[in-house]
Protein backbone atom coordinates (compact mmCIF):
# COMPACT_ATOMS: atom_id res chain seq x y z
CA UNK A 1 0.00 0.00 0.00
CA UNK A 2 2.55 2.43 0.98
CA UNK A 3 4.11 2.10 -2.51
CA UNK A 4 0.95 3.28 -4.28
CA UNK A 5 1.16 6.72 -6.16
CA UNK A 6 -2.02 7.63 -4.19
CA UNK A 7 -0.15 7.00 -0.41
CA UNK A 8 2.84 9.33 -1.61
CA UNK A 9 0.38 12.13 -2.71
CA UNK A 10 -1.13 11.52 0.61
CA UNK A 11 2.24 11.60 2.33
CA UNK A 12 2.96 15.18 0.83
CA UNK A 13 -0.42 16.53 1.14
CA UNK A 14 -0.19 16.07 4.49
CA UNK A 15 2.65 18.44 5.00
CA UNK A 16 0.78 21.12 3.37
CA UNK A 17 -2.18 21.06 4.39
CA UNK A 18 -4.13 24.44 5.35
CA UNK A 19 -5.17 24.82 8.32
CA UNK A 20 -9.10 24.03 8.39
CA UNK A 21 -10.05 27.94 9.22
CA UNK A 22 -8.84 28.25 5.85
CA UNK A 23 -9.93 25.33 3.86
CA UNK A 24 -13.77 26.69 5.09
CA UNK A 25 -12.71 30.24 3.88
CA UNK A 26 -11.48 29.44 0.82
CA UNK A 27 -14.63 27.32 -0.10
CA UNK A 28 -18.11 28.15 1.32
CA UNK A 29 -19.75 25.01 0.20
CA UNK A 30 -17.12 22.97 1.65
CA UNK A 31 -19.64 21.75 4.15
CA UNK A 32 -22.03 20.06 1.46
CA UNK A 33 -18.85 18.60 -0.51
CA UNK A 34 -17.80 16.87 2.63
CA UNK A 35 -21.23 15.41 3.65
CA UNK A 36 -23.50 12.29 3.41
CA UNK A 37 -26.28 10.73 4.21
CA UNK A 38 -27.38 7.18 3.95
CA UNK A 39 -29.94 4.76 6.02
CA UNK A 40 -30.63 7.20 8.58
CA UNK A 41 -27.72 8.75 9.51
CA UNK A 42 -26.22 12.39 8.30
CA UNK A 43 -22.42 12.12 7.96
CA UNK A 44 -20.65 15.48 7.85
CA UNK A 45 -16.82 15.03 7.63
CA UNK A 46 -15.92 18.12 6.54
CA UNK A 47 -14.60 19.55 9.99
CA UNK A 48 -11.80 17.17 8.91
CA UNK A 49 -8.05 17.79 7.83
CA UNK A 50 -8.62 16.58 3.99
CA UNK A 51 -9.30 18.29 0.51
CA UNK A 52 -11.06 16.77 -2.53
CA UNK A 53 -7.84 15.50 -3.46
CA UNK A 54 -7.05 13.93 -0.01
CA UNK A 55 -10.86 12.02 -0.39
CA UNK A 56 -9.82 11.23 -3.97
CA UNK A 57 -6.40 9.86 -2.97
CA UNK A 58 -7.75 7.67 0.21
CA UNK A 59 -10.71 6.41 -2.59
CA UNK A 60 -7.75 5.68 -4.65
CA UNK A 61 -6.13 3.30 -1.96
CA UNK A 62 -9.26 1.57 -1.15
CA UNK A 63 -9.45 0.67 -4.94
CA UNK A 64 -6.11 -0.54 -4.48
CA UNK A 65 -6.68 -2.28 -2.06
CA UNK A 66 -8.94 -4.65 -3.69
CA UNK A 67 -11.58 -3.19 -0.64
CA UNK A 68 -14.68 -3.81 -3.72
CA UNK A 69 -13.61 -7.43 -4.35
CA UNK A 70 -13.02 -8.49 -0.30
CA UNK A 71 -16.58 -6.62 0.43
CA UNK A 72 -17.49 -9.23 -2.02
CA UNK A 73 -15.93 -12.25 -0.46
CA UNK A 74 -17.68 -11.47 3.07
CA UNK A 75 -21.08 -10.53 2.16
CA UNK A 76 -20.38 -14.50 -0.04
CA UNK A 77 -19.26 -15.94 2.60
CA UNK A 78 -15.93 -16.59 1.15
CA UNK A 79 -13.71 -18.27 4.34
CA UNK A 80 -11.82 -14.38 4.38
CA UNK A 81 -10.71 -15.14 8.40
CA UNK A 82 -7.61 -17.25 6.60
CA UNK A 83 -6.02 -18.15 10.25
CA UNK A 84 -9.19 -20.03 11.47
CA UNK A 85 -10.33 -20.88 8.35
CA UNK A 86 -13.71 -19.41 8.50
CA UNK A 87 -16.50 -17.26 6.63
CA UNK A 88 -17.48 -14.15 8.22
CA UNK A 89 -20.89 -13.83 7.50
CA UNK A 90 -22.78 -12.00 10.55
CA UNK A 91 -24.01 -10.31 7.81
CA UNK A 92 -26.21 -13.25 7.35
CA UNK A 93 -27.46 -12.42 10.82
CA UNK A 94 -29.63 -9.61 9.96
CA UNK A 95 -30.53 -10.82 6.17
CA UNK A 96 -33.95 -11.19 5.07
CA UNK A 97 -35.94 -14.17 5.28
CA UNK A 98 -36.17 -14.27 1.69
CA UNK A 99 -32.51 -13.76 1.34
CA UNK A 100 -29.70 -16.90 0.81
CA UNK A 101 -26.39 -17.11 1.71
CA UNK A 102 -24.27 -20.07 1.31
CA UNK A 103 -21.44 -21.99 3.65
CA UNK A 104 -19.88 -24.98 2.19
CA UNK A 105 -23.04 -25.31 0.26
CA UNK A 106 -25.54 -24.63 2.73
CA UNK A 107 -27.64 -22.09 3.20
CA UNK A 108 -27.64 -20.85 6.56
CA UNK A 109 -30.29 -17.77 6.38
CA UNK A 110 -33.24 -20.52 7.16
CA UNK A 111 -31.07 -21.81 10.33
CA UNK A 112 -30.87 -18.25 11.05
CA UNK A 113 -34.66 -17.47 11.00
CA UNK A 114 -35.21 -20.20 13.03
CA UNK A 115 -33.09 -19.88 15.65
CA UNK A 116 -34.61 -16.00 15.65
CA UNK A 117 -37.83 -17.92 15.55
CA UNK A 118 -37.26 -19.68 18.68
CA UNK A 119 -36.51 -16.86 20.46
CA UNK A 120 -38.63 -14.88 19.69
CA UNK A 121 -41.54 -17.74 21.51
CA UNK A 122 -39.21 -17.97 24.25
CA UNK A 123 -39.22 -14.48 24.61
CA UNK A 124 -42.53 -14.63 24.23
CA UNK A 125 -43.50 -16.93 27.19
CA UNK A 126 -41.03 -15.10 29.24
CA UNK A 127 -42.91 -11.43 29.12
CA UNK A 128 -45.88 -13.10 28.99
CA UNK A 129 -45.33 -14.80 32.40
CA UNK A 130 -46.16 -18.35 30.66
CA UNK A 131 -42.35 -19.39 31.49
CA UNK A 132 -42.39 -20.14 35.02
CA UNK A 133 -39.67 -20.88 37.33
CA UNK A 134 -39.28 -23.79 39.26
CA UNK A 135 -41.51 -23.09 42.32
CA UNK A 136 -44.30 -21.60 39.79
CA UNK A 137 -43.26 -18.16 39.96
CA UNK A 138 -42.81 -15.82 36.67
CA UNK A 139 -39.37 -14.49 35.90
CA UNK A 140 -38.71 -11.01 36.61
CA UNK A 141 -34.38 -11.07 37.15
CA UNK A 142 -32.86 -11.78 34.04
CA UNK A 143 -29.00 -12.53 34.04
CA UNK A 144 -26.42 -12.34 31.51
CA UNK A 145 -23.41 -14.40 32.17
CA UNK A 146 -20.61 -13.73 29.58
CA UNK A 147 -17.87 -11.83 28.90
CA UNK A 148 -16.12 -9.88 25.39
CA UNK A 149 -18.41 -10.06 22.82
CA UNK A 150 -20.60 -12.36 25.23
CA UNK A 151 -21.18 -9.04 27.32
CA UNK A 152 -20.39 -5.83 25.90
CA UNK A 153 -22.70 -6.31 22.75
CA UNK A 154 -25.71 -7.47 25.33
CA UNK A 155 -25.18 -4.48 27.90
CA UNK A 156 -24.57 -2.13 25.42
CA UNK A 157 -27.69 -2.88 23.62
CA UNK A 158 -29.64 -2.99 26.92
CA UNK A 159 -28.59 0.23 27.87
CA UNK A 160 -28.93 1.93 24.63
CA UNK A 161 -32.46 0.72 24.26
CA UNK A 162 -33.77 0.92 27.85
CA UNK A 163 -36.32 3.74 26.59
CA UNK A 164 -38.06 0.37 24.63
CA UNK A 165 -37.62 -2.15 27.38
CA UNK A 166 -39.58 -3.72 30.22
CA UNK A 167 -39.52 -1.75 32.93
CA UNK A 168 -41.62 -4.56 34.96
CA UNK A 169 -37.74 -6.46 35.26
CA UNK A 170 -34.64 -6.68 36.21
CA UNK A 171 -31.90 -7.31 33.68
CA UNK A 172 -28.30 -7.38 35.07
CA UNK A 173 -25.02 -8.75 33.20
CA UNK A 174 -22.40 -10.47 35.16
CA UNK A 175 -18.69 -10.78 33.07
CA UNK A 176 -16.03 -10.28 35.65
CA UNK A 177 -14.36 -13.39 36.86
CA UNK A 178 -13.95 -11.23 40.11
CA UNK A 179 -16.89 -12.73 42.45
CA UNK A 180 -17.89 -8.57 43.15
CA UNK A 181 -19.99 -8.86 39.85
CA UNK A 182 -21.45 -11.66 40.39
CA UNK A 183 -22.08 -10.86 43.91
CA UNK A 184 -23.51 -7.52 43.33
CA UNK A 185 -25.80 -8.92 40.40
CA UNK A 186 -27.66 -11.04 42.74
CA UNK A 187 -27.48 -9.90 46.09
CA UNK A 188 -31.05 -8.26 45.74
CA UNK A 189 -32.65 -11.36 43.31
CA UNK A 190 -34.83 -14.01 44.53
CA UNK A 191 -33.80 -17.03 42.89
CA UNK A 192 -37.40 -18.16 42.13
CA UNK A 193 -38.01 -15.33 39.92
CA UNK A 194 -34.60 -14.94 38.17
CA UNK A 195 -33.20 -16.51 35.02
CA UNK A 196 -29.80 -17.11 33.75
CA UNK A 197 -28.81 -16.91 30.41
CA UNK A 198 -24.98 -18.24 29.71
CA UNK A 199 -23.98 -16.93 26.91
CA UNK A 200 -20.42 -17.89 25.33
CA UNK A 201 -19.79 -19.00 21.74
CA UNK A 202 -17.13 -21.54 22.77
CA UNK A 203 -18.61 -22.76 26.57
CA UNK A 204 -14.99 -22.76 27.79
CA UNK A 205 -14.66 -19.53 29.01
CA UNK A 206 -12.88 -19.46 32.47
CA UNK A 207 -14.77 -16.32 33.49
CA UNK A 208 -18.14 -17.73 32.16
CA UNK A 209 -18.14 -21.09 33.07
CA UNK A 210 -16.57 -20.37 36.79
CA UNK A 211 -19.74 -17.43 37.15
CA UNK A 212 -22.14 -19.89 35.80
CA UNK A 213 -21.39 -22.63 38.17
CA UNK A 214 -20.75 -19.90 40.61
CA UNK A 215 -24.70 -19.15 39.64
CA UNK A 216 -25.87 -23.08 39.40
CA UNK A 217 -24.75 -23.18 43.33
CA UNK A 218 -26.63 -19.72 44.07
CA UNK A 219 -29.57 -20.97 42.63
CA UNK A 220 -29.49 -24.13 44.19
CA UNK A 221 -28.69 -23.49 47.60
CA UNK A 222 -31.89 -20.81 46.91
CA UNK A 223 -34.30 -23.39 45.77
CA UNK A 224 -33.94 -26.30 48.52
CA UNK A 225 -31.05 -27.94 46.16
CA UNK A 226 -33.44 -30.01 44.20
CA UNK A 227 -31.09 -30.05 40.42
CA UNK A 228 -34.10 -30.15 38.02
CA UNK A 229 -34.95 -26.53 39.05
CA UNK A 230 -31.93 -25.99 36.58
CA UNK A 231 -33.73 -26.50 33.43
CA UNK A 232 -36.60 -23.47 34.52
CA UNK A 233 -33.59 -21.13 35.57
CA UNK A 234 -30.70 -21.36 32.87
CA UNK A 235 -30.47 -21.17 29.13
CA UNK A 236 -27.92 -21.22 27.09
CA UNK A 237 -26.17 -19.46 24.18
CA UNK A 238 -23.47 -21.10 22.38
CA UNK A 239 -22.24 -22.56 19.22
CA UNK A 240 -20.76 -25.78 21.19
CA UNK A 241 -23.84 -27.73 21.98
CA UNK A 242 -21.76 -31.10 23.57
CA UNK A 243 -20.17 -28.81 26.41
CA UNK A 244 -23.87 -27.31 26.88
CA UNK A 245 -25.23 -30.23 27.72
CA UNK A 246 -22.04 -31.21 29.76
CA UNK A 247 -22.56 -28.09 32.14
CA UNK A 248 -25.93 -29.50 32.55
CA UNK A 249 -28.43 -27.55 30.71
CA UNK A 250 -30.66 -29.14 28.49
CA UNK A 251 -30.05 -28.87 24.55
CA UNK A 252 -33.86 -27.72 24.18
CA UNK A 253 -32.74 -24.69 26.22
CA UNK A 254 -29.79 -23.65 24.13
CA UNK A 255 -30.06 -21.00 21.41
CA UNK A 256 -27.45 -21.48 18.94
CA UNK A 257 -25.38 -19.44 16.62
CA UNK A 258 -22.30 -20.32 14.56
CA UNK A 259 -18.72 -20.72 14.01
CA UNK A 260 -18.72 -18.17 11.10
CA UNK A 261 -20.20 -15.49 13.49
CA UNK A 262 -16.77 -13.52 15.32
CA UNK A 263 -17.54 -12.85 18.96
CA UNK A 264 -17.33 -9.15 18.84
CA UNK A 265 -19.97 -9.21 16.16
CA UNK A 266 -22.47 -11.25 17.63
CA UNK A 267 -24.89 -9.05 19.71
CA UNK A 268 -27.35 -9.50 16.56
CA UNK A 269 -26.93 -13.55 16.82
CA UNK A 270 -28.46 -15.63 19.68
CA UNK A 271 -25.86 -13.74 22.20
CA UNK A 272 -28.76 -11.13 21.77
CA UNK A 273 -31.39 -13.10 23.46
CA UNK A 274 -31.32 -10.56 26.60
CA UNK A 275 -31.84 -7.85 24.62
CA UNK A 276 -34.84 -9.44 22.76
CA UNK A 277 -36.22 -10.43 26.28
CA UNK A 278 -35.56 -6.75 27.19
CA UNK A 279 -37.08 -4.80 24.04
CA UNK A 280 -39.58 -7.49 22.68
CA UNK A 281 -39.06 -9.27 19.49
CA UNK A 282 -40.73 -6.94 17.42
CA UNK A 283 -38.16 -4.07 18.27
CA UNK A 284 -35.28 -7.31 17.87
CA UNK A 285 -36.35 -7.11 14.06
CA UNK A 286 -36.25 -3.38 14.21
CA UNK A 287 -32.73 -3.00 14.93
CA UNK A 288 -31.68 -6.44 12.54
CA UNK A 289 -33.19 -4.35 10.05
CA UNK A 290 -31.06 -1.58 10.61
CA UNK A 291 -27.98 -3.49 10.54
CA UNK A 292 -29.19 -5.33 7.25
CA UNK A 293 -29.69 -1.87 5.62
CA UNK A 294 -26.31 -0.08 6.31
CA UNK A 295 -24.94 -3.06 5.49
CA UNK A 296 -26.93 -2.83 2.03
CA UNK A 297 -25.34 0.47 1.77
CA UNK A 298 -22.07 -0.63 2.39
CA UNK A 299 -22.29 -3.44 0.04
CA UNK A 300 -23.57 -1.27 -2.90
CA UNK A 301 -23.11 2.03 -2.57
CA UNK A 302 -20.09 3.72 -4.68
CA UNK A 303 -17.31 4.70 -2.12
CA UNK A 304 -17.30 8.15 -2.84
CA UNK A 305 -20.84 8.09 -1.03
CA UNK A 306 -20.10 5.25 1.23
CA UNK A 307 -20.57 6.12 4.81
CA UNK A 308 -18.16 3.62 6.18
CA UNK A 309 -16.13 3.27 3.48
CA UNK A 310 -15.03 6.88 4.26
CA UNK A 311 -15.37 7.13 7.57
CA UNK A 312 -12.77 3.84 7.86
CA UNK A 313 -10.30 5.57 5.24
CA UNK A 314 -10.24 8.77 7.15
CA UNK A 315 -9.49 6.43 10.32
CA UNK A 316 -5.91 5.15 7.96
CA UNK A 317 -5.26 8.61 7.22
CA UNK A 318 -4.94 10.01 10.75
CA UNK A 319 -3.31 7.06 12.10
CA UNK A 320 -0.67 6.57 9.41
CA UNK A 321 -0.06 10.07 7.77
CA UNK A 322 -0.59 11.70 11.49
CA UNK A 323 0.78 9.08 13.71
CA UNK A 324 -2.50 10.03 15.71
CA UNK A 325 -2.61 6.87 18.32
CA UNK A 326 -6.66 7.29 19.63
CA UNK A 327 -10.05 7.95 18.40
CA UNK A 328 -12.26 9.59 20.67
CA UNK A 329 -16.19 8.46 20.07
CA UNK A 330 -18.36 10.61 22.40
CA UNK A 331 -22.13 10.11 22.20
CA UNK A 332 -24.08 12.75 22.72
CA UNK A 333 -27.25 10.75 24.55
CA UNK A 334 -27.16 9.33 27.61
CA UNK A 335 -28.36 5.84 26.17
CA UNK A 336 -25.33 5.03 24.44
CA UNK A 337 -22.91 5.30 27.41
CA UNK A 338 -21.85 1.70 26.95
CA UNK A 339 -21.28 1.98 23.25
CA UNK A 340 -17.72 3.08 23.27
CA UNK A 341 -16.77 0.14 25.54
CA UNK A 342 -18.84 -1.61 23.19
CA UNK A 343 -16.91 -0.16 20.15
CA UNK A 344 -13.41 -0.95 21.85
CA UNK A 345 -13.75 -4.93 21.67
CA UNK A 346 -15.46 -4.20 18.10
CA UNK A 347 -12.49 -2.26 17.15
CA UNK A 348 -9.08 -2.99 18.56
CA UNK A 349 -10.00 -7.05 19.06
CA UNK A 350 -10.19 -6.65 15.25
CA UNK A 351 -7.53 -4.46 14.14
CA UNK A 352 -4.82 -4.74 17.15
CA UNK A 353 -2.58 -6.83 14.13
CA UNK A 354 0.89 -6.66 13.19
CA UNK A 355 1.14 -9.30 10.77
CA UNK A 356 -0.37 -9.11 7.34
CA UNK A 357 -2.44 -11.65 5.45
CA UNK A 358 0.46 -12.63 3.71
CA UNK A 359 2.39 -13.47 6.86
CA UNK A 360 4.63 -10.82 7.10
CA UNK A 361 5.16 -7.60 9.34
CA UNK A 362 2.81 -4.70 8.58
CA UNK A 363 5.19 -1.76 7.87
CA UNK A 364 2.81 1.15 8.68
CA UNK A 365 0.64 1.70 11.99
CA UNK A 366 -3.30 -0.33 12.44
CA UNK A 367 -5.73 -0.02 14.56
CA UNK A 368 -6.11 2.80 17.24
CA UNK A 369 -6.89 2.91 20.38
CA UNK A 370 -10.62 3.48 20.94
CA UNK A 371 -11.71 5.69 23.85
CA UNK A 372 -14.51 7.88 25.10
CA UNK A 373 -17.44 8.32 27.23
CA UNK A 374 -20.84 10.47 26.40
CA UNK A 375 -21.17 14.27 26.59
CA UNK A 376 -21.00 16.28 27.37
CA UNK A 377 -19.70 14.54 30.52
CA UNK A 378 -16.36 14.51 29.04
CA UNK A 379 -16.18 17.95 28.18
CA UNK A 380 -15.65 18.46 31.80
CA UNK A 381 -12.96 16.19 32.18
CA UNK A 382 -10.54 15.07 29.38
CA UNK A 383 -11.68 17.62 26.33
CA UNK A 384 -9.30 19.94 27.96
CA UNK A 385 -6.57 17.61 26.69
CA UNK A 386 -8.46 17.42 23.08
CA UNK A 387 -9.00 21.14 22.66
CA UNK A 388 -5.10 22.25 23.90
CA UNK A 389 -2.94 19.50 24.44
CA UNK A 390 -0.39 18.15 22.35
CA UNK A 391 -1.64 15.23 20.73
CA UNK A 392 -3.75 15.01 17.82
CA UNK A 393 -6.86 13.13 18.31
CA UNK A 394 -9.63 12.86 15.64
CA UNK A 395 -13.19 12.43 17.23
CA UNK A 396 -16.63 10.89 16.60
CA UNK A 397 -19.50 12.96 18.24
CA UNK A 398 -22.54 11.17 17.68
CA UNK A 399 -26.12 13.01 17.96
CA UNK A 400 -29.71 12.48 17.91
CA UNK A 401 -32.29 15.22 16.39
CA UNK A 402 -34.52 14.07 19.05
CA UNK A 403 -34.58 13.07 22.48
CA UNK A 404 -36.53 9.99 24.22
CA UNK A 405 -37.01 11.87 27.01
CA UNK A 406 -37.92 15.61 25.63
CA UNK A 407 -37.63 17.95 29.06
CA UNK A 408 -37.61 21.75 28.55
CA UNK A 409 -34.43 22.54 27.23
CA UNK A 410 -32.11 19.79 27.82
CA UNK A 411 -32.25 18.44 24.11
CA UNK A 412 -31.61 22.09 22.73
CA UNK A 413 -28.65 21.95 25.37
CA UNK A 414 -26.78 19.19 24.56
CA UNK A 415 -26.97 19.74 21.10
CA UNK A 416 -25.71 22.99 21.05
CA UNK A 417 -22.40 21.56 22.68
CA UNK A 418 -22.28 18.91 20.18
CA UNK A 419 -21.71 22.06 17.76
CA UNK A 420 -19.74 24.13 19.71
CA UNK A 421 -17.35 21.20 20.43
CA UNK A 422 -16.81 21.03 16.66
CA UNK A 423 -16.73 24.36 16.12
CA UNK A 424 -14.10 24.55 18.53
CA UNK A 425 -12.12 22.18 17.82
CA UNK A 426 -11.83 22.86 13.68
CA UNK A 427 -11.66 26.62 14.39
CA UNK A 428 -9.82 27.35 18.11
CA UNK A 429 -9.15 30.99 18.42
CA UNK A 430 -5.98 32.58 17.62
CA UNK A 431 -3.95 34.65 19.78
CA UNK A 432 -5.15 37.82 18.34
CA UNK A 433 -8.64 36.91 18.40
CA UNK A 434 -7.44 36.19 22.63
CA UNK A 435 -5.70 39.88 22.93
CA UNK A 436 -8.48 41.70 20.88
CA UNK A 437 -10.90 40.48 24.09
CA UNK A 438 -8.43 42.14 26.14
CA UNK A 439 -6.92 39.64 27.95
CA UNK A 440 -3.64 40.69 29.87
CA UNK A 441 -0.78 39.37 27.77
CA UNK A 442 0.47 36.93 30.36
CA UNK A 443 -2.57 34.80 29.79
CA UNK A 444 -3.27 35.12 26.58
CA UNK A 445 -0.99 32.39 25.49
CA UNK A 446 -2.83 29.90 27.99
CA UNK A 447 -6.16 30.99 26.61
CA UNK A 448 -5.35 30.17 22.88
CA UNK A 449 -6.84 27.53 20.92
CA UNK A 450 -5.01 26.22 17.95
CA UNK A 451 -7.97 24.74 16.88
CA UNK A 452 -7.45 22.39 13.15
CA UNK A 453 -8.50 19.39 15.34
CA UNK A 454 -10.66 16.81 13.62
CA UNK A 455 -14.05 15.69 14.03
CA UNK A 456 -17.10 13.60 12.24
CA UNK A 457 -20.29 14.29 13.36
CA UNK A 458 -22.82 11.39 12.96
CA UNK A 459 -26.62 12.90 13.10
CA UNK A 460 -29.62 10.86 13.21
CA UNK A 461 -33.31 11.18 14.00
CA UNK A 462 -33.73 9.58 17.45
CA UNK A 463 -32.41 6.68 18.85
CA UNK A 464 -34.24 3.70 17.36
CA UNK A 465 -33.55 -0.34 17.41
CA UNK A 466 -32.92 0.20 13.88
CA UNK A 467 -30.96 3.10 14.39
CA UNK A 468 -28.99 1.42 16.65
CA UNK A 469 -28.64 -1.24 14.32
CA UNK A 470 -27.26 1.04 11.66
CA UNK A 471 -24.70 2.30 13.80
CA UNK A 472 -23.14 -0.81 14.83
CA UNK A 473 -22.98 -1.81 11.14
CA UNK A 474 -21.80 1.50 9.77
CA UNK A 475 -18.73 0.89 12.66
CA UNK A 476 -18.65 -2.82 11.57
CA UNK A 477 -18.14 -2.14 8.17
CA UNK A 478 -15.79 0.59 8.88
CA UNK A 479 -13.52 -1.54 11.02
CA UNK A 480 -13.54 -4.22 7.62
CA UNK A 481 -12.24 -1.01 5.58
CA UNK A 482 -9.61 -0.06 8.22
CA UNK A 483 -7.81 -3.89 7.88
CA UNK A 484 -8.70 -4.19 4.14
CA UNK A 485 -5.99 -1.12 3.75
CA UNK A 486 -3.78 -2.81 6.07
CA UNK A 487 -4.22 -6.44 4.57
CA UNK A 488 -4.87 -7.81 8.31
CA UNK A 489 -7.42 -10.30 9.58
CA UNK A 490 -9.94 -8.23 11.24
CA UNK A 491 -11.55 -11.61 12.27
CA UNK A 492 -9.10 -13.46 14.77
CA UNK A 493 -7.87 -12.72 18.18
CA UNK A 494 -5.00 -14.65 18.61
CA UNK A 495 -3.21 -11.89 20.70
CA UNK A 496 -5.52 -12.77 23.93
CA UNK A 497 -4.58 -16.77 23.90
CA UNK A 498 -1.25 -16.33 25.56
CA UNK A 499 -2.68 -14.67 28.87
CA UNK A 500 -5.04 -17.03 29.13
CA UNK A 501 -2.49 -20.30 29.20
CA UNK A 502 -0.42 -18.75 31.49
CA UNK A 503 -3.05 -17.83 33.86
CA UNK A 504 -4.22 -21.65 33.65
CA UNK A 505 -0.70 -22.39 34.78
CA UNK A 506 -0.81 -19.94 37.44
CA UNK A 507 -4.00 -21.25 39.10
CA UNK A 508 -3.20 -24.40 40.26
CA UNK A 509 0.38 -22.46 41.55
CA UNK A 510 -2.16 -20.10 43.47
CA UNK A 511 -4.30 -22.99 45.16
CA UNK A 512 -2.38 -25.62 46.03
CA UNK A 513 -1.78 -26.57 49.21
CA UNK A 514 1.98 -27.31 49.38
CA UNK A 515 4.68 -24.89 48.12
CA UNK A 516 4.52 -24.59 44.55
CA UNK A 517 7.73 -25.13 42.28
CA UNK A 518 7.84 -22.05 40.33
CA UNK A 519 9.67 -21.38 37.17
CA UNK A 520 8.62 -17.96 35.99
CA UNK A 521 10.72 -14.93 35.68
CA UNK A 522 12.10 -13.59 39.20
CA UNK A 523 9.10 -10.98 39.16
CA UNK A 524 6.06 -13.34 38.13
CA UNK A 525 7.45 -15.65 40.72
CA UNK A 526 7.88 -13.06 43.42
CA UNK A 527 4.71 -11.79 43.20
CA UNK A 528 3.00 -15.54 43.36
CA UNK A 529 4.47 -15.99 46.88
CA UNK A 530 3.64 -12.76 48.31
CA UNK A 531 -0.26 -13.54 47.15
CA UNK A 532 -0.07 -16.40 48.86
CA UNK A 533 1.35 -15.11 52.12
CA UNK A 534 -1.16 -12.35 51.84
CA UNK A 535 -4.01 -14.31 50.84
O1 LIG B 1 -10.85 -13.65 24.97
C1 LIG B 1 -11.44 -13.02 23.89
C2 LIG B 1 -12.70 -13.69 23.45
O2 LIG B 1 -12.41 -14.86 22.77
C3 LIG B 1 -13.53 -12.76 22.61
O3 LIG B 1 -13.17 -12.76 21.28
C4 LIG B 1 -14.90 -13.27 22.87
O4 LIG B 1 -15.88 -12.34 22.53
C5 LIG B 1 -14.82 -13.53 24.36
O5 LIG B 1 -13.52 -14.02 24.56
C6 LIG B 1 -15.83 -14.49 24.91
O6 LIG B 1 -15.77 -15.73 24.29
P1 LIG B 1 -16.95 -16.77 24.43
O7 LIG B 1 -18.19 -16.16 23.86
O8 LIG B 1 -16.52 -17.98 23.67
O9 LIG B 1 -17.13 -17.06 25.90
Amino acid sequence: MTTQPAWQSLQSQRESLPHLRDLFAADPARAEKFQREAAGLFFDFSKNLLTAETLANLLDLAEAAGLRSKIDAMFRGDKINITENRAVLHTALRAPRTASIKVDGVDVVPEVHAVLDRMADFSNRVRSGEWKGHTGKIIRNIVNIGIGGSDLGPVMAYEALRHYSDRTRIFRFVSNVDGTDFAEATRDLDPSETLFIVSSKTFTTLETMTNASTAREWLLAGLGGDSSAVAKHFVAVSTNAEKVSAFGIDTANMFGFWDWVGGRYSMDSAIGLSTMLAIGPDHFRDLLAGFHEMDEHFRTAPFESNLPVIHGLLAVWYNDFFGAQTVAVLPYDQYLKRFPAYLQQLTMESNGKSTTLAGTPVDTDTGPIYWGEPGTNGQHSFYQLIHQGTRLIPCDFIAFAHSLNPLGRHQDLLMSNVFAQTEALAFGKTLAQVEAEGTPAALAPHRVFEGNRPSNVLLADKLTPATLGRLVSFYEMSVFTQGVLWNINSFDQWGVELGKVLAQRIIPELESAGEPDLKHDSSTNSLIRRYRKMK
